[in-house]
């Protein structure tokens, strides 16, 4: 039976509020699936409260009856897999009846926690600033044809030889090029045959199993469209394709299922690491920004780098994905703005593939042109329905649609599930 599916993706550089896009519409889905990235995401959902951050396990997980699947296009990491699922279970999340895993996952290991950080750290100030969690090498061993997969963890004899040819491999480069410790390959060996007993009764042919459903499908992306690996600001990217397109190859649904790209979007831009930033504030606006929108991220901690909304990059995201609809995010954050500002253009070179493709230091020249609106300065917070908005806040959504070309469904004015006002279109169940 062919499903109806939706993709839910990033259009920025990540932490646009995914996770609770798909938290949101979770309930009326059979199954949420993430299909690429790892534990370098995370989703915050705030329920009732409660905060729960999610790297690697999909954000439909707090509803009962959804399935949720790790699809093969993730890397997983061991051990954060067994933390989250601890993690989810200490606050009473059956975890363990809800999540299946494609036993084609490549796993994410000790050597590509070392490779990650040795190449950052001798790359000095053209540092990538990743999460140093390993996901650029695990990927790269995935490509290299190397990997370890999930599948691989339940012949304990055949996984031990692999783990021993890739570490042997991997500590040529970790000690003689970087000059940094080998990583321990019986460490490996002994944590993956531990593994393997919680990972069994979730490992599945999650493609299988997703053809199987009779509901709707939830695709959740990872990072964001500007990361995307062919897409974003190369190099200072991720290392997959973040972008509609990889809920496919990433889960093995097939081209003619995905009906629906909903974009996210925060109601500025943000980001972590390093990279070309054309509407980075360095001032009290920016600051405003990221301490009303407590900037911080939600997997390193690290301060998020706050600007503008970029308009001029949102057209390219969504014409990359195909977007049919936008939640806009984070919308309270610019409650105290007297003045808010739209990059509409960029000075000079209009041409947005040189201006993010084409300066390997990162450092842009390129001036944002904007356009200026006034703000409400009002608090949105308790506002449920579109009619409540002031004036200001309604011209602002409206000429943002305009700007972009596509519908905004729904404006989010706080971080609880509940904290959304509902636009045009009622999407919300
Ligand atoms: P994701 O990676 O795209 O899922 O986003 P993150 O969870 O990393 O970052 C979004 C942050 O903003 C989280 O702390 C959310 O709880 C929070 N958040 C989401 N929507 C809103 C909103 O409308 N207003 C405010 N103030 N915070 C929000
Ligand atoms: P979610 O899903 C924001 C960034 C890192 C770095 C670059 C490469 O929560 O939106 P990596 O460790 O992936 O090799 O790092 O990508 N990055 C993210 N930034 N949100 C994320 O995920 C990110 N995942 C990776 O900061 O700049
Ligand atoms: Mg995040």
């Amino acid at each position: 039976m062919r499903n109806k599916s939706i993709a839910v993706i990033g259009l920025q550089w990540g932490d646009e509020g995914k996770g609770k896009i798909v938290d949101l519409l979770s309930p009326r889905s059979a199954a949420v699936v993430r299909f690429q990235g790892g534990h370098n995401a995370g989703h915050t959902l705030v329920v009732g409260g409660a905060k729960t951050i999610l790297h690697l396990i999909p954000s439909g997980i707090l509803r009962e009856g959804v399935v949720n699947v790790i699809g093969n296009g993730v890397v997983v990491s061991p051990e954060a897999l067994r933390n989250e699922i601890e993690m989810l279970e200490s606050k009473g999340i059956p975890v363990r009846t809800r999540l299946k895993v494609s036993t084609e996952c490549p796993l994410v290991l000790s050597c590509h926690v070392a490779l990650d950080l040795a190449r950052e750290q001798s790359a000095g100030e053209a540092k990538i600033g990743t999460t140093g969690r390993g996901i650029g090498p695990a990927y790269e061993d995935k490509v290299a044809r190397r990997a370890i997969r999930i599948g691989d963890v339940f012949d304990t004899r055949s996984c031990n030889e692999k783990i021993e040819k890739l570490y042997d491999y991997h500590n040529f480069v970790l000690t003689k090029y970087f000059g940094v410790d080998p990583v321990e390959a019986h460490t490996t060996q002994e944590e993956l045959s531990k593994f393997a007993e919680l990972i069994q009764p979730l490992a599945c042919d999650t493609v299988e199993l997703l053809h199987k459903q009779s509901g709707e499908i939830l695709f959740e992306g990872a990072q964001g469209s500007l990361l995307d690996v062919d897409f974003g600001t190369y190099p200072f990217v991720t290392s997959s394709n973040t972008i509609a397109g990889a809920a496919i190859t990433g889960s093995g649904a097939n081209l003619f299922e995905i009906d629906e790209v909903i974009g996210v979007v925060k109601a500025y831009t943000t980001r972590v690491g390093a990279g070309p930033f054309p509407t980075e504030l360095n001032d009290p606006d920016g600051e405003l920004l990221a301490s009303r929108g407590q900037e911080f991220g939600s997997t390193t901690g690290r301060p998020r780098r706050c600007g503008w909304l970029d308009v001029k990059a949102l057209r390219r995201t969504i014409q990359v994905n195909g977007v049919t609809k936008i939640y806009l995010m984070k919308f309270d954050v610019l409650d105290t703005f007297k003045e808010i500002k739209l990059c509409v253009d960029y000075e000079g070179d209009s041409n947005i593939q040189s201006t993010f493709s084409c300066n390997p230091t990162g450092i842009l020249s390129v001036k944002p042109v904007y356009e200026s609106l006034p703000g409400w300065e009002s608090d949105t917070t308790s506002v449920r329905d579109y009619s409540e908005l002031p004036s200001e806040a309604q011209k602002y959504v409206e000429r943002l649609s305009e700007l972009l070309g596509v519908e905004i469904a729904g404006v989010s004015v706080g971080a609880s599930r509940d904290a959304m006002v509902n636009s045009h279109q009622q999407l919300i169940p």
